[in-house]
């Protein structure tokens, strides 16, 4: 089995002023500095990239979106575009978010061409996938997963998948303090490899599968303990410089 590198990235969702943007950079920089036995990113809002970019140089901190256009450019009032973001120094972008999906509508097919946008431009998805509650207590999870996640499999190819990670976010544990279990998780991660291993089995076996939902300090270790999760997206939580680096600390 293949070694995967630990990833746990930050996503501050729509929060922050520069006031407190600065210390929080501060304190994860200053943090991360004493080592962290994993990836380190920040995801901030599109209007922080440039401030986060400047104080992070000279970190190993990578730097990611949350959003970005399925346009390359032009007449697109308010959208911001993937080469917009790599010229910033974004490494990563968040692509589906559950967020996305359910209060701006995005469609799966909307979300397979901002995926291929971003692998096209050279960023890394971060591909969000997850069931609501409702999906969950009807058994669906795994369909739900799936058709997400073949979706973006048809419409990009498989091979595009050697250059993306994939996020497990189970809407029902998003922003409530009702984390999956560390068995819940691993079980749909699993599901995912194997889904991917389907078309490819080396590109399954590299990808790198982060879960997102309610994560702190205090369920990181145990979540990241498991086969398939390789990391964490992390939304409330990072938006403390200690309670994020304890989680980064987790990944040991
Ligand atoms: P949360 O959000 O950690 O606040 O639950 C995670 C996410 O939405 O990425």
């Amino acid at each position: 089995m293949t070694k995967r590198q630990v990833l746990v990235a930050a996503n501050w969702k729509m929060n922050g002023t520069l006031q407190t943007v600065r210390p929080l950079l501060k304190g994860i920089a200053a943090g991360c500095k004493e080592g962290i036995p994993a990836e380190v990113a920040i995801c901030p809002p599109f209007i922080y990239l440039a401030e986060t970019a400047t104080l992070l140089s000279g970190s190993d901190i990578s730097l990611g979106a949350q959003n970005v256009s399925e346009h390359a450019s032009g007449a697109h009032t308010g959208e911001i575009s993937a080469a917009m973001l790599k010229d910033l120094g974004c490494k990563y972008v968040i692509i589906g978010h559950s967020e996305r999906r359910h209060i701006y509508g995005e469609s799966d097919a909307a979300v397979a061409r901002k995926f291929m946008r971003a692998v096209q431009t050279g960023l890394i998805p971060i591909l969000c996938v997850g069931e609501e509650l409702s999906d969950r207590e009807a058994g669906q999870t795994e369909e739900v997963v799936a058709r997400q996640l073949d979706a973006v499999i048809q419409a990009a190819s498989i091979g595009s998948f050697s250059k993306a990670v994939i996020a497990y976010e189970p809407v029902w544990a998003i922003g409530t303090g009702r984390v999956a279990t560390q068995d819940q998780a691993q079980e749909v991660h699993a599901f995912i490899r194997l889904r991917l291993a389907r078309h490819d089995s080396g590109v399954a076996d590299r990808m790198r599968i982060l879960y997102g939902g309610s994560v702190k300090a205090a369920n990181a270790g145990d979540l990241f303990s498991m086969a398939d999760i390789d990391g964490g997206l992390i939304g409330g939580a990072s938006l403390q410089a200690e309670e994020f680096i304890e989680i980064c600390r987790a990944a040991e």
